[in-house]
C-alpha cells in the first residue's frame, strides 16, 4: 500500500505536486490543500458487479456496436417512468436502467422532496422493486417524518440508511441488490482511499467516479445530489459534471412556489430541456401547463408590457416581459435589468432610439422577466422593444397579443427558430394575434385560428402599437 501526496486547489480542482500559494490555473489565494491518496487495489465495487453478475445483471466490456444484449433484445430496458411527466421529460423520457444522474442546487430548494418522490414514482410506475435512499445529512426519522408528510406509499419497497462512508454503501448495496441507489449528498460521504475531509475535492471526485463505476458494472440507477455552495469551502457539483451522465439543476426563488427543473448535460437525451414543479405542503407537483402560471398574473391592456413564446428545449413557454420608465434623478440615468442580460437591453434601446425615434434620455429604465424566468435568446428581442416603447410612449399593448423576433442593430426583424411551435403554444392560450418576422409568414399562417402580422422592422412598431 502507498501513500501519495498530492495538492488540489479548493475552488477549480487544480492538481499540483507540491504546496503553492496561488493556483496557476485559477489565480485564487491561498486555495491548494493537501489531500493523501492510499494507492491500493480496491475490491469492493468489482465484489459488488460479482454479486450483480451472479444474479444475471451486469454487463460484459466487449461487445460489438451492432449487438444487443439479451435485455435490449427483450425490449426490456430503456426507460423507467418516474410517474412524473415533467421529470420524465427533463431525463429525456424517463430513467435509463444504469443511469447515473447528478441533480444539483441550492440547499433547501427541494432536492430531498423530489428524490423520495422519485423514488415513490419508481415503485409505483416502473415496477421498481427496491430503492435504497442512503442520506449522509439526516437522520432516519428525519427522512421518515418527510415521507409521511409526502404521504410515500410503498414503504417496503424504500430502503434508508444514514451512513457516510461510502464502503459501508457498497456493502449494503452488494447485500440488498437495490435497482435504484440514492445517494444524499455527494458533499457529505467519504470513501477510506482518500485522507482528506467529505467535502473537499478530491474525496468529491473519487466518491462520484466510483459510484459510477459502481453503476455501469452492477447495472443499477444512481442518483446522486450535489449542494450548489457559494464560498468555495466545499466542492460543488461542477467538478464531477464531466463524470456523470445526466446533469440535472434544480432552481427556484426559495420565497417562491415554481421550481424549475433543467438538464444541463444528458447522454441519453436533449439538453437545455425543462420541467416545471410546484412546491405545495404536499411536495413537489408537475404544473403542466406553465404558460398559464406564467401569465396568470398579467393585467389586462397595461403599459409597458409585452409577451413572447420562448423555447426552453423543446418546450414553447409564454412569458412576460416587462419595461418601466420614470424621470432620472441623475445626470447619468439608470439602466437596470432582471433576468435578462442588461448588455442585451442596452443594444435594444440603442436601436429604439436610433430607429424609431423613441427617446429615453433622462429616463430610468428598470426591465423585467416576469415569473423569476431567465431569457437569453434572441427571439425575445422583438417583445423586448416592444416594452419599452410602450412604457416609454404609455401606449397600451393589447394583452392577447404576442411578439416574435430578433432585432438587428439596423432595425431588422430576423427569423426565429421553430415559430411553428411557438404560434401553437401561443394559440392554445387563447392569444388573438402574432406578430412574427416578415421572412417567417408562411411558416406562421400554418397555425389557424390566429391572426398572424409580419414585420420586417422595428420601425413599424409605432404603427402597430398607436392603433
Ligand atoms: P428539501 O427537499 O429538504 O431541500 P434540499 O434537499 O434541496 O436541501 O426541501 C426543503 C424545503 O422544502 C423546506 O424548507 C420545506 C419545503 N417543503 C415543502 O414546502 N413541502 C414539503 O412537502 C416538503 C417535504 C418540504
Ligand atoms: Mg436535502
Amino acid at each position: 500500500m502507498k501513500i501519495k501526496s498530492q495538492y488540489t486547489c479548493q475552488s477549480c480542482g487544480f492538481n499540483a505536486a507540491k504546496w503553492m500559494g496561488k493556483c496557476p490555473e485559477c489565480g485564487a489565494w491561498n486555495s491548494l490543500v493537501e489531500e493523501k491518496i492510499t494507492q491500493s487495489k480496491d475490491s469492493s465495487i468489482s465484489a459488488v458487479r460479482e454479486s450483480f453478475q451472479a444474479k444475471g445483471a451486469g454487463t460484459s466490456n466487449l461487445v460489438l456496436l451492432g449487438e444487443m444484449s439479451e435485455e435490449q433484445k427483450a425490449g426490456a430496458k430503456h426507460r423507467n417512468s418516474t410517474g412524473s411527466p415533467e421529470l420524465d421529460r427533463v431525463l429525456g423520457g424517463g430513467l435509463v436502467r444504469d443511469g447515473f444522474v447528478l441533480i444539483g442546487g441550492d440547499p433547501g430548494i427541494g432536492k430531498s422532496t423530489l428524490l423520495l418522490q422519485v423514488a415513490q414514482g419508481l415503485t409505483e410506475n416502473a415496477g421498481v422493486k427496491k430503492v435504497l435512499y442512503v442520506s449522509g445529512e439526516e437522520s432516519i426519522e428525519q427522512i421518515q417524518s418527510r415521507a409521511k408528510r409526502l404521504r410515500i406509499k410503498n414503504q417496503s419497497s424504500i430502503y434508508l440508511a444514514a451512513e457516510t462512508q461510502l464502503e459501508k454503501v457498497l456493502t449494503i448495496v452488494k447485500d440488498l441488490k437495490p435497482e435504484l441507489l440514492i445517494m444524499d449528498s455527494l458533499q457529505t460521504f467519504s470513501t477510506g482511499f482518500i485522507e482528506s475531509a467529505p467535502g473537499t475535492v478530491s474525496q468529491v471526485r473519487e466518491v462520484t467516479s466510483r459510484l459510477m463505476n459502481l453503476a455501469k458494472s452492477a447495472g443499477i440507477a444512481v442518483w446522486l445530489v450535489g449542494h450548489v455552495t457559494k464560498d468555495g469551502s466545499i466542492a460543488g457539483p461542477k467538478i464531477v459534471e464531466h463524470l456523470v451522465d445526466t446533469v440535472l439543476y434544480f432552481e427556484g426563488d426559495s420565497g417562491q412556489t415554481m421550481r424549475l427543473l433543467r438538464t444541463v448535460k444528458n447522454r441519453f437525451g436533449n439538453t437545455n430541456e425543462l420541467g416545471v414543479f410546484e412546491m405545495t405542503a404536499d411536495g413537489l407537483i408537475d404544473v403542466a401547463n406553465p404558460s398559464a402560471l406564467f401569465l396568470s398574473e398579467r393585467t389586462e391592456q397595461a403599459m409597458g408590457t409585452a409577451i413572447v413564446a420562448t423555447l426552453e428545449g423543446s418546450r414553447p413557454l409564454l412569458v412576460e416581459l416587462q419595461a418601466l420608465c420614470v424621470p432620472s434623478p441623475y445626470g447619468t440615468p439608470r439602466r437596470t435589468s432582471v433576468g435578462m442580460d442588461s448588455q442585451k437591453v442596452a443594444i435594444l434601446t440603442a436601436v429604439l432610439e436610433k430607429h424609431v425615434g423613441a427617446s429615453l434620455q433622462n429616463q430610468d429604465l428598470f426591465f423585467n422577466v416576469a415569473g423569476g424566468l431567465r431569457l437569453s435568446e434572441p427571439a425575445c428581442d422583438l417583445a423586448s422593444v416592444a416594452a419599452i416603447y410602450s412604457a416609454i410612449r404609455e401606449v397600451p399593448i393589447d394583452s392577447s397579443t404576442m411578439f416574435l423576433g430578433e432585432v438587428g442593430l439596423t432595425g431588422e426583424i430576423r427569423k426565429v427558430t421553430q415559430i411553428e411551435l411557438r404560434v401553437d403554444e401561443a394559440k392554445k392560450l387563447g392569444f388573438k394575434e402574432a406578430i412574427v418576422p416578415h421572412s417567417q409568414l408562411e411558416r406562421a399562417k400554418k397555425t389557424s385560428g390566429i391572426k398572424i402580422t409580419p414585420i420586417a422592422h422595428v420601425n413599424e412598431l409605432k404603427n402597430m402599437l398607436r392603433s
